[in-house]
């Protein structure tokens, strides 16, 4: 390279995501808004002009992550004192400052409202710590969507923040009151993002059920914006997460009823089993009420696969109010589900409770774990002989084979030398793997 290649060389940034899908997109979104400054991505630390890291604060160990990558970053600082540091998302809204005072090699800190001021921020035209609540929409302050890597399969945040309060749960707090993106907004993105040749949008939001916008005719619910999206050309697969089973409003469960391209997935967080405990958790329904939800939804569309979030040992937990949980996980059957153990968190009603025993919290997770990847299991052995559609969104391991996702969501490797990323295809499934399936092309 010449010198002067080298002076016009792109600059390489280097980011790394914690925590959940909406910090994906976001992650996407930062690096959109850092190319105009002249940034592209980098897969290599070592190689970085700017390292930023996107946080989660939903549990004490995603935020302690934080410190232990800032703590090996140190040598790197030290031999390049050029390289920026940045840290973003919910640890940098929650901590602020803070961060920086633990850990001076920071040079920024941005909160999820305030990326769009990243590349100000650089230029030092903003202040290097910025967490407030704007009350500009930073949406309208960030770029178009760009593909960043050519993939069939995107993410689109068309709400953030929530308003439920759940008593264990810091996101009400890192990611400010409910704001629904508007429908012109949200329809416009999707249609960039097909004519960029995806074929599948996962619609984000803490709480994306409860989305709800002025649109044609008056104002519409989630369900309404799902008819809607399924209209754009193009566009063959819609899923959607977090939701809220308060939020499961009938235009949503007739989508999945009357929609095709609206997978037959739905991932709906219950987090517990036991009435107790549910209302201890400030989560406004009761198990029977979330049963019965469910054999709603399974009316509409009965292969639909569940999935679900569980908290284990929240403060208050008895072993009959575990067993209540089991139980409501064997009536209802799940995909598969997240399950952790309760982490008290700064700043919640539920912070200062007292705790289960560690001990005893520890081996009820362990039960509630096999229970749920004993479920895991037969569901994916249920789809062994059926033919389904698969995405192919990558190479798979070895030559020759893709790997994309089912409509339920599955990771599925095929043989299929001839075939593309972003082909739609047929897919009979032959066999189930621990975490994947295998299937053959059909036709
Ligand atoms: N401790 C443990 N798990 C938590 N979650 C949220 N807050 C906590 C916490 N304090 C889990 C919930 C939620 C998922 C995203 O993370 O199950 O649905
Ligand atoms: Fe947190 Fe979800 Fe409860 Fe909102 S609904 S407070 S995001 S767990």
């Amino acid at each position: 390279m010449t010198q002067d290649a080298s002076a016009t060389a792109a600059k390489k940034l280097f980011i790394k995501t914690y925590g959940c899908q909406m910090n994906v997109y976001d992650s996407q979104r930062m690096a959109e808004a850092m190319a105009s400054e002249g940034y592209e991505l980098t897969e290599d630390q070592s190689q970085a002009d700017m390292v930023l890291l996107n946080t989660c604060h939903i549990r004490e160990k995603a935020a302690e992550k934080l410190y232990s990558d800032l703590g090996r970053l140190k040598p790197l600082k030290a031999e390049r004192p050029d390289l920026k540091i940045g840290v973003a998302g919910c640890v940098a809204q929650a901590e602020g400052e803070e961060i920086v005072r633990r850990m001076p090699l920071v040079d920024l800190v941005v909160g999820p409202q305030t990326y769009h001021r990243l590349p100000a921020m650089l230029r030092g035209e903003a202040p290097a710590i910025l967490t407030e609540f704007p009350p500009e929409d930073k949406f309208d302050h960030l770029p178009e969507r760009r593909a960043t890597r050519r993939a069939p399969a995107a993410f689109l945040t068309v709400q953030e923040g929530c308003d439920k309060f759940c008593a264990f749960c810091v996101v009400p707090y890192t990611r400010g009151a409910e704001v629904s993106r508007p429908v012109d907004r949200i329809l416009r993105e999707a249609r960039d993002l097909v004519a960029r040749g995806v074929r599948e949008i996962t619609l984000l939001g803490q709480n994306v059920n409860g989305w709800h916008g002025e649109g044609e005719g008056g104002e519409w619910g989630f369900g309404r914006l799902i008819r809607a999206l399924a209209e754009i050309d193009g566009l063959d697969r819609i899923r959607y997460t977090t939701s809220h089973p308060n939020d499961m409003a009938d235009d949503l469960i007739e989508a999945h009823r009357d929609i095709p391209q609206l997978m037959p997935y739905l991932h709906l967080p219950v987090q517990s089993g036991s009435d107790r405990i549910l209302k201890a958790m400030n989560r406004k329904h009761t198990a029977d009420q979330y049963l019965r939800l469910i054999d709603r939804i399974k009316t509409a569309r009965p292969d639909i696969l569940l999935t679900s979030d569980f908290i284990v040992g929240f403060p208050g937990e008895t072993d009959q109010d575990h067993a209540d949980t089991l139980r409501l996980i064997e009536q209802v059957g799940f995909g598969t589900a997240f399950s952790f153990k309760y982490s008290p968190r700064p700043g919640t009603p539920a912070y200062d409770r007292p705790e289960v025993d560690g001990a005893v919290a520890d081996a009820r997770l362990q039960e509630l774990q096999a229970l749920l990847n004993r479920q895991q299991k037969a569901a994916q052995q249920s789809m062994l002989g059926r033919t389904l559609g698969v995405l192919f969104e990558k190479p798979g391991r070895e030559p020759g084979q893709m790997v994309g996702k089912s409509d339920y969501l599955h990771s599925v490797f095929v043989e299929a030398p001839e075939a593309q990323i972003g082909d739609l295809v047929q897919v009979r499934i032959v066999e189930s793997a621990p975490n994947s399936l295998r299937g053959e092309l059909v036709g």
